[in-house]
């Protein structure tokens, strides 16, 4: 990347965001399951500026308790008079001959190479980011005259019929010298229809001083999106969620309807990952070589080894499997589940801080929690491990080949050994030794001519 050097950001965050109707200051709110200036923090950081200034004033305190490690430096607007006054909040800060590029909190899309498109110029000349959308309602308009050239920006509040026509768009996104903007911004007054001081007025300024203004037109739209409202947020989370499926696509996944799955946070697949409808992926998950979601699948936070399938409605977090691991459907894993290679979790069956050895089976209605399985263990239907008693957590560890018969509960702490087989229906307190069979029920008897209760005749 190479950013203009000593380039400046100024990131306006100060907001309110009232058409959100939310308790959360507007740069707060999520988009692909972070807060969309997040997003904007991390893209501005790839251009490498000498220093990223975020003007903050709505919910200040909040804002900056979202970033406690950011190195940036927090600038507050003490009362929201507009982007123009906005900016010149951060630019006291900033030497005359740096160049300074602006963003908004709430444009969360913007590609670094755009940035560093519009950032290019900005040592000498004003640039300004626009696209050309379908709906510009809501958005300035960028202003040229005959031979193209821009003159101005006009905000749809401001904007006559004609002008409402236009449907290239300021995306706000700005660039300038310090210098500069300092003197633009002294001029701009607050005599519009909103009553406030644009930053958008610098440019027919620029104009006017003789200062070539350049607007990049964005690649893609979606890049400029940005969010007033909750259906703008839908539309950004849309366009998040098309352009993550693109890059899973790209890498060679199959997503089978890109319309119904949902990628909130960083995926990584290896070849051949099919994703099926509904599935859910948040936070950073990668997906080795043939691994297959199944429909409605919900993961968080997981590592899943090549060819491991998850079967319809599972939901995982915080689980890491090694090779060729089969899952649900309907099985629930939690954090610290490690599936070793072939391992196998089936429908019901819930799993906590479990370690699950390779080849071992855990098929049907079963909990294994705070457990420790050798390899081709075999857990039958029913089985609980009983790792609280009510105060502590306690571990229950099972060797290699175990046959743990269905409906068993293991208080723990207790240990399997390898080999050993439990009886079914037993309830397993001590340590069961290796190679043995352990059972602890009652012994079965029955009763000849045993008589069943009947109701008794009224009359
Ligand atoms: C702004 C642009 C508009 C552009 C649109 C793109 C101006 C005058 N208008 O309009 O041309 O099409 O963005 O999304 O710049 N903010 C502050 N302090 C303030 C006011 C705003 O920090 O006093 C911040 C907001 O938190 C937000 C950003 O500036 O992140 C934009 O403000 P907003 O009120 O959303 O401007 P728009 O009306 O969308
Ligand atoms: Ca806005």
């Amino acid at each position: 990347m190479s950013a203009p050097p000593g380039l400046h950001v100024v990131v306006l965050a100060a907001g309110h965001g009232k058409r959100m109707r939310s308790r959360r200051p507007k740069v707060l709110q999520p988009v692909g399951g972070r807060a969309m200036l997040a997003h904007v923090l991390d893209t501005a950081a790839v251009l490498d500026p000498e220093r990223v200034h975020v003007v903050i004033g709505h919910g200040a305190e909040d804002v900056r308790a979202a970033f406690p490690d950011r190195n940036v430096a927090w600038v507050e607007q003490p009362e929201r008079l507009g982007t123009g006054h906005a900016v010149a909040q951060a630019l006291p800060d900033i030497p005359d001959d740096r160049p300074v590029l602006v963003l908004y909190g709430d444009v969360p899309l913007v590609s670094a190479d755009t940035l560093e498109s519009v950032a290019q110029t900005a040592a000498t000349g004003l640039s300004l980011l626009s696209a050309e959308v379908v709906d510009p309602g809501g958005y300035g308009r960028i202003l040229r005259d005959a031979d193209a050239g821009v003159t101005g920006i006009v905000e749809e509040a401001d904007a006559d019929r004609e002008q409402r026509a236009i449907r290239e768009i300021n995306s706000g996104i700005m660039a300038a010298p310090s210098g500069r903007l300092k003197a633009w911004l002294v001029r701009v007054d607050n005599d519009n229809r909103q009553g406030e001081h644009y930053l958008t007025d610098c440019v027919a300024l620029a104009v006017a001083d003789g200062v070539p203004v350049q607007a990049c037109l964005a690649r893609d739209a979606d890049e400029i999106l940005g969010a007033n409202d909750r259906w703008q947020l839908a539309c950004l989370e849309h366009a998040f969620r098309r352009r993550a499926v693109r890059r899973l696509c790209a890498a060679g996944a199959t997503v089978v309807d890109p319309e119904r799955v949902d990628i909130r946070g960083a995926v990584s697949v290896g070849a051949d990952v099919v994703i099926d409808a509904g599935a859910v992926l948040e936070g950073d998950n990668t997906l080795g070589d043939d691994v297959y979601i199944g429909p409605y699948c919900v993961l968080r936070d997981c590592a899943l080894g090549a060819g491991t399938r998850l079967e319809p409605h599972s939901v995982l977090e915080g689980v890491r499997t090694a090779e060729h691991c089969r899952i649900g459907p309907f099985a629930r894993l939690r954090p610290g589940t490690v599936l070793d290679g072939e391992a196998r979790v089936g429908n019901f069956v819930e799993t906590k801080a479990a370690h699950i050895g390779a080849g071992s089976k855990v098929n049907h209605l079963s909990y294994v929690g705070d457990a420790e399985l050798g390899r081709g263990v075999n857990i039958g239907a029913g089985t609980i491990t009983c790792n609280y008693d009510g105060a502590n957590k306690h571990r229950t560890v099972i060797g290699d080949e175990a046959f743990i018969g269905s409906d068993t509960q293991l208080v723990a702490p207790v240990e399997v050994g390898r080999g050993a087989t439990i009886g079914a229906g037993s309830t397993i307190t001590r340590d069961a030794p290796a190679d043995t069979l352990t059972v602890s029920r009652a012994k079965q008897t029955s009763i000849p001519g045993w008589q069943r209760p009947r109701k008794k005749r009224s009359d």
